[in-house]
């Protein structure tokens, strides 16, 4: 069967749009993407060099075992390969670690949105039985015995060595972890930045509505979605002998409201290609699996596989490279 007619219908709209975007200032078509660069961010490159010491600083864990870099690898897209981390005492953790790459432009932090700030974060790891299961007393107690961590401190901050200048210095640094990808350059008007497969991936990610809830500057990380929009992805999961967790109550667990049962931060794709596990509960070991699983669960519906093939193609243009902070 010829389908070509229902091609056109399909794309008619599209191409008009692109068609008036051209006719229009290049600039405008840029504007006009769901998609947003990243943008230029100015630091107090004494706090970042601080919270760059202190973020494999393993004085945090209560045992000494551990550091933020030992679940956020570098090598990994800043999250952890291992599905659950392991933190102080060999404590097993709920979810997977998410990239802290890019992650002070989130709306919200953790999976389930819990906590608005980095600094937030930050008070509750050193606090948490599963990640250094210590305390500020702790915590303070080992780093004000360190002469040089005391004198640069006071050197960057009036108030000197506190909890409150620790979680500052080491949100900045977080905040600094910016990686500009092949993508950014090409919103930024490079067109030879990605090649004619991966703008193809780029216009079915629109097309199908992936954008509807992974948008912005983060391609994600600035609303709140049911995981299973359109489908039981959790009843699924269980029957496939993944049992039901408290942490898959998600957003739930903050305001205790039945309309917020198993809605999470939809998670930035930014890395995505380096970050394998996918998901809160890290059920999908590729990003192919996880792009089939946002067909089923997220969008209810089914795409030819190049289809799918392609937007995996694009998806892999949002590796970044970290910018050294200025
Ligand atoms: C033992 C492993 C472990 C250690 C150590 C650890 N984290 Fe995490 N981190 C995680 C996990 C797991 C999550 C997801 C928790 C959740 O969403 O409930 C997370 C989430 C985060 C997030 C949220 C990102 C987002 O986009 O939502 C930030 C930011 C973060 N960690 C920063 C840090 C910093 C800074 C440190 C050190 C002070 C640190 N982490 C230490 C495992 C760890
Ligand atoms: C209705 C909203 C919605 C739509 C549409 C949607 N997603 Fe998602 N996406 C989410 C949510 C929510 C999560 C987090 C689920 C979880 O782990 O709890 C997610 C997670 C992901 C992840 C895993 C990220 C990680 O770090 O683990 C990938 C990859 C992804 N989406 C890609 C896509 C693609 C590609 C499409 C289009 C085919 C799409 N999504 C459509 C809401 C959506």
């Amino acid at each position: 069967m010829d389908n070509t007619p229902r091609f056109r219908f399909r794309f008619g709209p599209l191409l008009a749009g692109c068609a008036l975007a051209v006719a229009g200032a290049a600039a405008l078509a840029q504007a006009d993407e769901p998609l947003q660069p990243l943008p230029e961010q100015k630091f107090d490159l004494r706090k970042v060099a601080l919270g760059e010491r202190l973020f494999s600083d393993k004085r945090f864990s209560t045992d000494g075992t551990v550091a933020c870099i030992s679940c956020h690898s570098f090598q990994h897209g800043g999250a952890d390969p291992r599905p659950r981390s392991i933190g102080a005492r060999g404590a097993v953790g709920a979810v997977n670690s998410p990239s802290i790459f890019n992650s002070g432009l989130n709306f919200r932090q953790l999976w389930n949105g819990a906590v608005t700030t980095p600094e937030g974060v930050i008070d509750r790891v050193v606090k948490s039985p599963t990640v250094f299961n210590s305390s500020w007393a702790e915590v303070l107690g080992k780093l004000t015995q360190d002469g040089a961590l005391v004198r640069d401190f006071a050197g960057a901050y009036p108030s000197g060595l506190t909890a409150a200048s620790v979680m500052n210095a080491i949100a900045t640094y977080q905040r600094s972890l910016v990686t500009p990808s092949r993508f950014d350059a090409w919103l930024l008007g490079d067109k030879g930045a990605i090649t004619a497969d991966e703008k193809k991936g780029y216009d079915n990610f629109k097309k199908y509505g992936c954008v509807a809830c992974h948008q912005g500057i983060n391609v994600g990380g600035n609303v709140f979605q049911k995981f299973g929009a359109v489908g039981d992805y959790f009843k699924d999961r269980v029957a496939r002998g993944q049992p039901m967790t408290d942490a898959d109550k998600g957003y739930f667990n903050v305001t205790r409201l039945e309309d917020d049962m198993h809605v999470f931060k939809v998670p930035s794709l930014r890395n995505v290609a380096l970050t394998a596990p996918y998901f809160h509960d890290a059920s999908a070991a590729t990003l192919e699996d996880a792009v089939d699983v946002m067909f089923k669960y997220q969008l209810g519906r089914t795409a030819p596989a190049a289809d799918k093939a392609l937007i995996v193609k694009f998806l892999h243009t949002l590796s970044g490279t970290l910018k050294a902070a200025q």
